[in-house]
């Protein structure tokens, strides 16, 4: 049994580009590659919808160990600005998440929720917040990981259509994050915390090439359009909700058709129950940057 777990070259699964041909029909090279002579890898990506409350934990607790050994993913990136409570992050919160094997937390309009956040959103490069926001507002909106040795970097941005919030232009604010990386950075990944498809989609096919994975978040409902532009960008409109399956977009649904009906102010809280599982698996060619598969992902508990 254990034969079957290695490859000829005595790797173990997800280690190896064997494995990659066998599932994926792609040839690439045995890892580890060398100095002399340089070998692509492909990198698995996997990108994790908002995250939400305690339902919301317990889906990410109860799938990404497994997803993570058995597709051989090299970096977890999830967003997590509903995880406390359906609004903003605790650093309990925090260090639970990254502690389940997510390498970056992306956030969105909700971070700011818990006060508690500012104590420590300057101290966490791995936690990000929208990116084009004023100059001196706390935290970071993008960050350079590494997975495998190899740099990825992923860029946290925010739509402008139907936001909370009066953000800068999102194009001007990655262009000019793209043009100051590295140029040994290749893979990109960024998630596009947004309301409208369109907007969500223009700035894809605007980055097409350039980038080579954007997911929108923030709807909190996954869509099912996933694919790879012409030039090697992969791209999904939502990778919706982890969280409470019998809600509005995570909220108990009582509450929210009370406060639509009253037209009054009603509190909202997070529903529980049994949860889903929002996400996308994104194989990433890294020399050039390109994606090489996607595979949607939608568990229902
Ligand atoms: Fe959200
Ligand atoms: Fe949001």
């Amino acid at each position: 049994m254990l034969r079957s777990l290695v490859c000829h070259h005595r790797h173990g699964k997800g280690e190896c580009g064997f494995w990659r041909v066998r599932r994926t029909g792609v040839r690439v090279p045995p890892w580890p590659r060398s100095r002399s002579y340089p070998q692509k890898i492909l990198m698995n990506l996997l990108l994790i919808g908002d995250i939400v409350g305690k339902t919301g934990r317990r889906m990410v607790l109860s799938q990404v160990p497994g997803i993570v050994k058995h597709r051989g993913i090299d970096l977890v990136i999830a967003n997590a600005e509903n995880a406390a409570g359906g609004n903003g992050l605790t650093h309990e919160v925090m260090d639970e998440l990254f502690s389940v094997g997510i390498g970056v937390l992306t956030s969105g309009n909700h971070i700011f929720d818990k006060k508690e956040v500012f104590d420590f959103l300057d101290d966490v490069p791995h936690l990000l917040r929208p990116l084009n926001l004023p100059s001196g507002t706390p935290g970071r909106g993008y960050v350079v990981a590494s997975a495998r040795n190899v740099p990825v970097a992923v860029i946290n941005v925010a739509g402008r259509a139907f936001m909370p919030f009066h953000y800068g232009d999102p194009f001007e604010a990655v262009e000019q994050v793209l043009t100051s990386l590295p140029a040994e950075v290749k893979i990109v990944v960024i998630d596009f915390h947004a309301e409208t498809s369109s907007e969500k989609a223009a700035l894809a096919w605007h980055l097409d090439g350039r980038v080579s994975v954007i997911v929108g978040t923030h709807t909190h409902v996954q869509t099912a359009d996933e694919r790879i532009f012409p030039r090697g960008t992969a791209f999904l409109t939502d990778l919706g909700m982890t969280g409470p399956r019998d809600s509005v977009i995570g909220v108990k649904s009582e509450l929210v058709i009370r406060k639509l009906r009253s037209q009054m102010p009603v509190r909202f809280d997070t529903a529980q129950g049994a949860g889903q599982f929002g996400a996308l698996v994104v194989e990433v060619d890294d020399m050039t940057g390109h994606a090489v598969t996607v595979d949607r992902i939608f568990i229902r508990e």
